[in-house]
């Protein structure tokens, strides 16, 4: 079993692509400095396209024996090229060859992240633009509390993601280090050029400190506390998707492409994708979890610990790119059922505290007694059944004589979402001017 427990073939072999670059890479810097003779580097370059042609075929081997991709490209180098192969290793080790092949990964995995989210910024924009004047309930404890827009709802979550969006950025920059070139732990004896193959791999420089280089796993830690806040806003979402879904919100159909039927039962649409989403987020965070566990009580510099890096990384990686397709297809496809919106934003006294500032505005009271006085009257209209903008005034002067017919002017809940101009509020035109300041900054911030 010492081979099954071993081995990070079944897994590893995913980085084919960022082994050969980061080979070729060290190779060309061999040559280039006199380490290894122009013939051999002109052999081992050849080789590892020869490889690589390969591995785009047919995929890697999952060759237990050879641990790890980095064996496996070695042994097929050998394959291709003769006993030369054998000067590729030169200068380098399998640990500053993980580090470099495990960060080249995660910023193209970045990559991914950063182009979907900009997808999804994009879809949740054009819906919130399409509905910036829909008036629906605002809620806080889940209780109706004041009108707003779907737009304005719509737009919360852009903002959410454009912080992810600069995370990840944030962690691509930081993570643009290159570690190749620290050997096993210490550097090594032979001439080489670091910056040279940082720059070559398209890193910003070179990592300043060997141990380091080969015993930081920073960079996928970035990667998985970035997911894991992107997983959690898209689980918030998702929920949302599930409760206003459901027959007694009614807020939205989803698509039959992001939904499902039930076996037994006909009538039933249920919410699987946004169900997984909202799940895939504890996974995820599981995976950051595992990482920081592993790496907690790791003494400097590598152990064989942290070979069990990849696994939770690939995972979060794939969860959370399944996660933004579903997100994004959800919000592109789903029809707001904006009249069922509008009539429960009317049922719920939603204009209350419309009324409160009224009072407090029109009729000069201190905004405590206001809010007395308004809860009066809703106590009052509750108990006649009607709507706070059908209360007759007889009504509300009976209750406070400062009550006058103008107050009908902000009792409707299109008045009270026009009222909310300050920035950042939820009147049409301010929301139409967070989109048109998003779509401005290219979706980012
Ligand atoms: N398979 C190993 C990993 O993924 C490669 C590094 C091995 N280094 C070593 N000293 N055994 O971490």
């Amino acid at each position: 079993m010492m081979r099954e427990i071993n081995a990070s073939i079944p897994f590893d072999k995913r980085m084919w692509r960022q082994d050969i670059a980061a080979s070729k890479a060290h190779a060309a810097m061999l040559g280039a400095q006199g380490i290894v003779a122009a013939e051999d580097v002109a052999a081992i370059l050849d080789g590892l396209d020869a490889v690589a042609a390969d591995y785009e075929r047919d995929g890697p081997a999952n060759d237990l024996a050879l641990e790890d991709i980095h064996m496996q490209s070695e042994a097929r180098l050998v394959d291709k090229i003769g006993p030369a192969a054998g000067r590729l290793h030169t200068a380098r080790s399998r640990n500053d060859q993980v580090a470099t092949d495990f960060r080249l990964w995660t910023r193209d995995a970045i990559d991914e992240v950063l182009a979907a989210l900009a997808g999804l910024q994009d879809a949740l924009l054009a819906r919130a633009e399409e509905h910036a004047a829909d008036v629906m309930p605002g809620f806080t404890h889940l209780q109706s509390a004041q009108p707003v827009t779907l737009g304005h709802h719509l737009m919360a979550y852009h903002a959410m993601l454009a912080r992810d969006f600069s995370r990840f950025t944030d962690a691509r920059a930081r993570m643009n280090e290159c570690p190749l070139g620290s050997a096993a732990l210490a550097g090594t004896g032979f001439p080489i050029d670091r910056e040279a193959t940082a720059a070559a791999l398209g890193f910003d420089r070179p990592m300043g400190n060997s141990l380091d280089g080969v015993s930081d796993r920073d960079f996928a830690l970035d990667y998985l506390t970035a997911a894991t806040q992107c997983a959690l806003h898209l689980s918030r979402l998702a929920e949302e998707f599930v409760l206003w879904a459901s027959q007694p919100f009614g807020f939205v159909a989803l698509s039959d492409q992001w939904s499902t039927g039930s076996s037994i039962m006909p009538q039933k649409r249920n919410p699987d994708a946004a169900e997984l989403v909202r799940g895939h987020a504890g996974r995820i965070m599981g995976c950051m979890t595992a990482l920081m566990v592993t790496m907690k009580g790791l003494p400097l510099a590598y152990s064989k610990d942290m070979q069990d890096d990849k696994p939770p990384a690939f995972e979060a990686h794939d969860l959370i790119g399944l996660c933004l397709a579903a997100m994004t297809g959800m919000v592109e496809s789903a029809t707001f059922r904006t009249d069922r919106m509008r009539a429960v934003a009317d049922a719920g006294f939603a204009t209350a505290t419309d009324l409160a500032d009224w009072l407090v505005r029109e009729g000069g009271l201190p905004f405590r007694e206001a809010h007395h006085v308004t809860g009066r009257v809703v106590a009052r209209a509750e108990a006649l059944g009607v709507k706070l903008e059908a209360m007759p005034i007889e009504e509300l002067t009976a209750i406070d004589a400062r009550i006058t017919p103008a107050v009908f002017d902000v009792l409707s809940i299109d008045a009270s979402v026009a009222s909310r101009r300050s920035f950042g509020g939820t009147a049409p035109e301010r929301v139409r001017e967070a989109i048109a300041r998003a779509r401005a900054t290219g979706d980012k911030t």
